[in-house]
């Protein structure tokens, strides 16, 4: 069994990384002999859908698959067929991470049929999504992120099947916030929640990763 992890902050060891490695572990945790990857999105140079619509020709030998050539395209051929995917993304500007969104719209897309009778075959497989964000959770309720990830999920549930879903408040955004205009924020409290929350974060993105190693050997 391969279960992938996708990464899609630009920081390779921070908040998000981290949430989704213990993800794996959680993995690890159900099925020993499971490989696991985390790919980073902004390790290598991609772009989002061309809108070439090669994946959507009428008997095209293409049908149902992204034929962008780059970076992505070998790691993308192996997520398709993987046995269970948790993305994760830091929060920018209200949204997910640009190289996540394009990286959503090239796994996504090529299964969506533009058909009232046709569905396009695919693997369903179980999805998790581990959202990180200098928010509260107060401020994120009264911004409406999780209505935006609500709405985002969905079509992601009807393309693979439900999403479970990880919120990771008033993360730790830098080692040293003395360097940086940051005012806004309570460092002190900001480093006691990384001292004493993020720990549990991390055990809940455990379980996370259990779970959908959980519901894989349930779709199996
Ligand atoms: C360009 C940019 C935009 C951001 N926009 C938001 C935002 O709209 N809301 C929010 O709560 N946090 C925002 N953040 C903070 C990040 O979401 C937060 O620090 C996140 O946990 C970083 O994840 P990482 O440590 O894995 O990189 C932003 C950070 C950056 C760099």
């Amino acid at each position: 069994m391969k279960f992938f992890a996708v990464n899609g902050s630009p920081r390779p060891k921070c908040n998000t990384a981290q949430l989704l490695d213990k993800a794996l572990e959680g993995v690890k945790s159900v099925f020993p002999d499971a490989e696991v990857e985390r790919v980073n999105l902004y390790d290598f140079p991609f772009h989002g859908c061309k809108s070439c619509f090669a994946c959507k020709v009428v008997n095209g030998k293409h049908y149902g698959k992204c034929v962008q050539k780059d970076d992505l395209k070998p790691i993308l051929e192996e997520i398709v067929e993987s046995d269970g995917i948790i993305l994760g993304s830091p929060i920018y500007l209200s949204d997910v991470t640009g190289n996540m969104r394009c990286f959503l719209e090239r796994f996504s897309f090529p299964f969506v049929a533009y058909s009232k009778t046709e569905v396009v075959e695919h693997k369903r497989m179980p999805l998790a999504y581990i959202y990180t964000m200098n928010a509260s959770e107060e401020i994120s309720h009264q911004i409406g992120y999780h209505d935006l990830h609500d709405h985002f999920e969905r079509g992601l549930a009807m393309t693979f099947s439900e999403v479970d879903h990880l919120y990771v408040y008033e993360t730790y955004q830098f080692k040293d916030y003395s360097r940086y205009v940051s005012d806004a924020f309570d460092e002190s409290e900001r480093r006691e929640i990384r001292k004493n929350r993020f720990p549990k974060d991390l055990e809940s993105a455990f379980e996370l990763g259990k779970k959908i190693a959980i519901r894989a050997k349930q779709l199996d």
